[in-house]
């Protein structure tokens, strides 16, 4: 089994600093984990890096919105996403930042070579803009009627009532979704890359085979509807680097976005000594590819290898696009339940499951792919737990009790261990090909063929027989032995099991290479449950957490109308209403909610003791405007359990005519007091 070691670096697009990791994302890193996983268990050299996409308007606006800085904003997600990462077993030799010095570095030098080679053009367009919030909006910032067919509240580029598409201008009755103002219309100079240029060298690239037949065909069609020249720049205020000599201007965010995957490699290399010109040189023989989402192509497949280009850099090897998750075939959907982050995840189940279940179902092609919950558990619970697990678990015993742990030399069936070792290559065929939906049907198979070897030899009626000793110790190290090869093959999906198999046979990291290498008279660990089944109520508690809840003043925030349309509700008697507990309370915190556009974070100090309450009022009141006041809540409301946590209590506002009014106190009342 001979491969010379390969020189590869490996790239998954670079989420958004603006929201969490969610099971969607989570397709494209554990298929590309599982892929470099598998190349460094076959003993290449395989550097996998990433990054934070960490520029843009959206950022900029939800720092705003948290009252928080960009730069803090980034920083707490950024944390978050290494943090979900890890705990999903996706290994990044490097996970960094594009609002970094080294992303800054490159934006620039990639910048100043495509101007000097006459890449750049200059000239003025004419824009939606924002005449309160001062600043140009992009097409998903304005909001009106559909030109087409009338529907409210639509999007400035397409219609989701009719399907039209159009330009902002087009938009009856347009309004910014920053400010509500009306957008005007302004002028203003902006920077473009001729990506025309490139044509006939971007299809030969397309040509020499780095990219999948699906993709090409979409390719044709953009070749056909002919190649435009693509405005880099925005204008301030933008969150991004400033153009060199353009002072004002800003490179767009998906300028420096693939440029973020040379920043984290330079990072990385600085870290450790490798040198990143033996990657990304023209002449370089090492394989450079990004795996991406199909909805990201046209950056990857066109600008970016046409920018490397001009720039002086070399083109990516290959470009391996997948297709999008949908939840028992839908969209993922925050109402339903199924829009599930990777903590909620986390929270509830463990995550060899999800990158089990991914494999078996992964391909090299860009369909979408189905998360069904029933086949979910099924899958995972009769592959992982009915077949592989099984096969450790009827063996281990007997070796540990009846032969101190020590496996039998020579091995009992050499031919059939061949023939498992033989699988190999098929088997790597398949990972090295992105079929590891093919590879798991294949391991699975010699599961199968595993048990059936345990069931013909019946080690546990052996064991009664007097004078089969030798034949029950040969049948179980037999039998470890080809769950040992099954373990090599799963390492790439199943790391963490992996290791747990690592310890209790007492062995060094398994690699590829060790699969020749049978363990003979060798002394293993005790046996311990290698994994639990999934259960369904684990399954429903997690999409149980994942749906959108709304606090009770949420209602508040949402007032039916005025007053005077809001007719009086049937009467309380005065012991009913003496059962509400109503308390002066002080504001001692007040803080945004992450992930709610609509909730503050209250601390209340009630006279000595201390809630929590999340109340709908954010859009009235800015939470630093808060803290230190006084205002009266329900202080025997029963604890409500929200997505961000516990909420103890509630606020009491006048709502109505669309403004937001919390009650306060007159001047003296103490926190604590009762108010009746
Ligand atoms: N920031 C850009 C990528 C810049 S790369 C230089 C971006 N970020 S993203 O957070 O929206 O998506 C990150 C990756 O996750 C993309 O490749 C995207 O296709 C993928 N997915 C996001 N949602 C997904 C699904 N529901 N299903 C599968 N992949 C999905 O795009
Ligand atoms: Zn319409």
């Amino acid at each position: 089994m001979s491969h010379p070691t390969r020189r590869i670096l490996v790239t998954s697009a670079l989420p958004y600093a603006n929201g969490p990791i969610h099971i969607g994302h989570l397709v494209e890193y554990i298929q590309t984990d599982i892929w470099v996983r598998f190349q460094k268990l076959r003993g290449h050299e395989c550097h996998y890096v990433c990054a934070d996409d960490a520029h843009g308007t959206p950022i900029m606006l939800r720092a705003e919105q948290d009252n928080v800085t960009p730069e803090q904003l980034i920083e707490r997600v950024w944390r978050e996403h290494r943090a979900d990462f890890a705990d999903f077993l996706i290994e990044f030799d490097n996970y960094h930042s594009t609002h970094s010095p080294e992303c800054r570095h490159y934006a620039e030098l990639i910048y100043r070579r495509l101007d000097k080679g006459g890449y750049v053009s200059r000239r003025v367009i004419t824009q939606a803009y924002d005449p309160e919030k001062q600043m140009f909006l992009p097409d998903r910032f304005i909001k009106g009627e559909c030109p087409r067919c009338g529907a409210l509240d639509q999007y400035g580029d397409s219609c989701e009532n009719c399907g039209a598409t159009y330009a902002p201008t087009d938009l009856k009755n347009p309004r910014s979704v920053v400010s509500g103002a009306t957008p005007i219309l302004k002028e203003s100079l902006h920077f473009f890359f001729k990506l025309a240029d490139f044509e006939a060298l971007l299809k030969d690239w397309i040509a020499s085979g780095p990219i999948q037949p699906q993709m090409v065909n979409k390719l044709d069609e953009w070749f056909t509807a002919g190649l435009q020249e693509w405005d880099i720049s925005r204008d301030a205020p933008y969150w991004g680097f400033e153009i060199p000599d353009a002072p004002g201007k800003y490179f767009y965010v998906w300028l420096d976005a693939p440029i973020g995957y040379m920043a984290s490699f330079q990072h990385y290399c600085d870290r450790v000594g490798l040198k990143f010109e033996d990657f990304w040189n023209p002449e370089s023989d090492a394989e450079v590819y990004h795996f991406i989402g199909k909805d990201i192509a046209y950056f990857h497949i066109l600008f970016w290898p046409a920018e490397l280009t001009g720039a002086g850099f070399r083109k990516p090897t290959a470009v391996h696009c997948h297709g999008f998750l949908t939840v028992d075939g839908q969209k993922m959907s925050k109402s339903r339940g199924t829009f599930i982050k990777a903590r909620t995840y986390l929270n509830h189940l463990r995550p060899e499951y999800l990158r089990y279940y991914f494999a078996s179902k992964l391909s090299d092609g860009i369909d979408d792919l189905d998360l069904n919950f029933e086949d979910f558990a099924q899958r995972v619970n009769s592959d992982l737990v009915g077949k592989l697990v099984n096969i450790a678990s009827r063996c281990a015993g007997f070796i540990t009790r009846r032969f101190e742990g020590r496996l039998a030399d020579p091995l009992a069936e050499p031919a059939l261990y061949a023939e498992f070792v033989a699988a190999g290559a098929s088997i790597a065929q398949a990972y090295e090909g992105r079929e590891f939906g093919r590879a798991m049907r294949e391991i699975m198979a010699l599961a199968d063929r595993a048990n059936q070897y345990i069931d013909e030899k019946k080690p546990w009626a052996l064991a009664k027989q007097p004078g089969a000793e030798a034949e029950v110790q040969a049948v179980c190290g037999m039998g470890l032995n080809l769950f040992r090869v099954l373990m090599i093959y799963l390492k790439p999906v199943l790391p963490g099991m992996a290791a747990q198999v690592e310890q209790f046979l007492q062995i060094p990291p398994l690699r590829w290479a060790d699969l020749d290498a049978p363990l003979l008279d060798h002394v293993i660990a005790e046996f311990k449950p290698l994994m639990q089944r999934v259960e369904m109520a684990q399954i429903a508690a997690m999409i149980e957490d994942s749906k959108e809840s709304y606090p009770p003043a949420e209602e508040v925030a949402k007032p039916s109308g005025p007053l005077v349309d809001d007719p009086i509700g049937p009467t309380v008697t005065i012991e009913e209403f003496a059962k509400v507990d109503l308390r002066v309370a002080r504001i001692v915190k007040a803080e945004a909610v992450t992930g709610a556009d609509k909730l503050v974070r209250l601390e209340l100090d009630l006279g000595g003791e201390t809630r929590q309450v999340f109340a709908g009022i954010k859009s009235a009141y800015a939470p630093n405007d808060l803290q230190g006041r006084l205002t009266v809540m329900v202080a025997n409301l029963a604890p409500r359990k929200m997505r961000f946590g516990v909420s103890e209590g509630m606020v009491l506002a006048a709502g109505g005519g669309g403004g937001i009014y919390l009650l306060a106190p007159d001047a003296g009342a103490e926190p604590g007091m009762r108010v009746k």
